[in-house]
């Protein structure tokens, strides 16, 4: 069996291989601290439970849905968006209409939104730290990632001149993630007026915004976007969200594109040709769910966050690591750096010069600490921690992994 290029390009997702991993050691009954997860490991709210109790009462539920979902659910998701970000997309932009796509989950979303936008050897400009899946969905499209990277020293705030300077008449897309997946922080509103200055200069790009983690900041100031700046610039953005990080809600596989209805047609268009709409038992309870009730839904849990990441902090200072320590804010992951820890003496010789993938390996076998290599989001050396973990279990990884880095 021959097996396409395209296929061949992508690699696999080391998240979920390490996870897997993980829980085949913890089945054998080894003690294994999974900081590898990129989810809440909480229930979701009550009234949303009980509204997908009710609506599986009706056999609408079991059918099919409206390919690019039910229009009260659309209508609300435009709303919602609308009023969170403080903008209207009414009189944005004179002549352009905008509407939304449920898809199942915001990974579904972007793959529809590359696949509608990207042409073979296209450039998609990303920012690293990257979510893992970005560069293998723009391969899979024949698109090439270009990367503007950051570092731990400027808390992983990508430079705007090095974007500019990335941009070539090949570029089709940016996209921008914050609150961002691996760093666990969200860009400054400062960054993102920056941002906006030179996306204007640009008229041909679009711009996609995964916003998952949204609403998922545990410390002020909340997470702002370019589009509030220039709103103008919504003309040409496309936004993702969905219930996965924000509503407890992985499983249920629910994702929301916001566009203009140009690009919105032709996503109805491929997802009518490719999986149809979206769970319609989840849409119908969402259909009735009032999303102002999050905000209230998240704050133990963002007090869960800050707390972690208060315990991780100060392990750190405490062994005189304070240096590599940077404050988290948003979205529930840690992304450690081992370069300037002693540890990094024991890796120093192998092939390359990461040693990200050598280290989370020996931190899980021989110590039963899950972390994800950060070179799975184009960061040597270091290490993804989510910080979602019950606080006991998470100091207890915490004090494993500070010995691991003394050692
Ligand atoms: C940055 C980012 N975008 C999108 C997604 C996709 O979320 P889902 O497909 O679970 O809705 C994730 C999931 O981990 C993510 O971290």
């Amino acid at each position: 069996m021959e097996l396409s290029s395209r296929v061949q390009r992508i690699s696999e997702s080391i998240t979920l291989k390490l996870n897997a991993q993980a829980s085949q050691m913890a089945a054998e009954g080894k003690k294994i601290y999974n900081l590898t997860a990129g989810q809440l490991p909480f229930r979701p709210m009550n009234s949303f439970v009980d509204l997908i109790r009710s609506e599986s009462d009706f056999i609408k539920s079991f059918q099919y849905s409206p390919v690019a979902g039910f229009p009260e659910l659309r209508k609300k998701v435009i709303d919602n968006f609308c009023e969170t970000r403080g903008v209207s997309l009414n009189d944005a932009v004179e002549g352009v209409e905008f509407d939304a796509v449920i898809s199942n989950g915001g990974k579904h979303a972007i793959t529809n939104i590359l696949g509608c936008l990207v042409d073979q050897d296209d450039e998609v400009i990303i920012f690293g730290p990257y979510w893992v899946s970005y560069p293998e969905m723009i391969k899979f499209c024949g698109g090439t990632p270009v990367v503007v990277n950051s570092t731990p020293f400027n808390v992983f705030t990508p430079s705007l001149d090095e974007l500019e300077r990335k941009i070539t008449d090949r570029t089709k897309i940016v996209i921008i993630n914050s609150p961002n997946n691996p760093s666990g922080t969200h860009y400054s509103d400062d960054w993102m007026k920056g941002f906006a200055a030179i996306m204007k200069k640009y008229p041909k790009l679009v711009i996609i915004s995964d916003e998952i983690y949204y609403q998922l900041y545990f410390y002020d100031p909340k997470p702002t976007y370019f589009y509030q700046h220039a709103p103008e610039l919504l003309e040409r953005t496309v936004v993702v969200d969905g219930i996965s990080k924000t509503l407890a809600s992985t499983g249920l596989r629910i994702g929301f594109t916001i566009a203009p209805k140009k690009l919105t047609a032709v996503i109805n268009k491929l997802q009518g040709q490719t999986t149809s709409g979206a769970n319609s038992l989840v849409q119908r309870a969402l259909c009735q769910f009032d999303f102002r009730q999050t905000p209230t839904y998240l704050e133990p849990i963002k007090k869960h966050l800050r707390g972690n990441a208060e315990v991780l902090g100060a392990a750190l200072s405490e062994n005189q690591m304070g240096h590599i320590w940077y404050q988290p804010v948003s979205a529930f992951y840690y992304l450690l750096d081992f370069s300037q820890t002693p540890v990094m003496k024991r890796f120093k010789n192998g092939p390359g010069s990461d040693r990200s993938v050598a280290i989370c390996e020996e931190l899980l076998s021989e110590h039963g600490l899950a972390l994800v290599p950060g070179i799975a989001f184009g960061q040597e050396n270091t290490a993804r921690m989510s910080l979602v973990l019950e606080k006991g279990p998470f100091s207890e990884a915490v004090e494993l992994l500070i010995k691991f880095l003394l050692d």
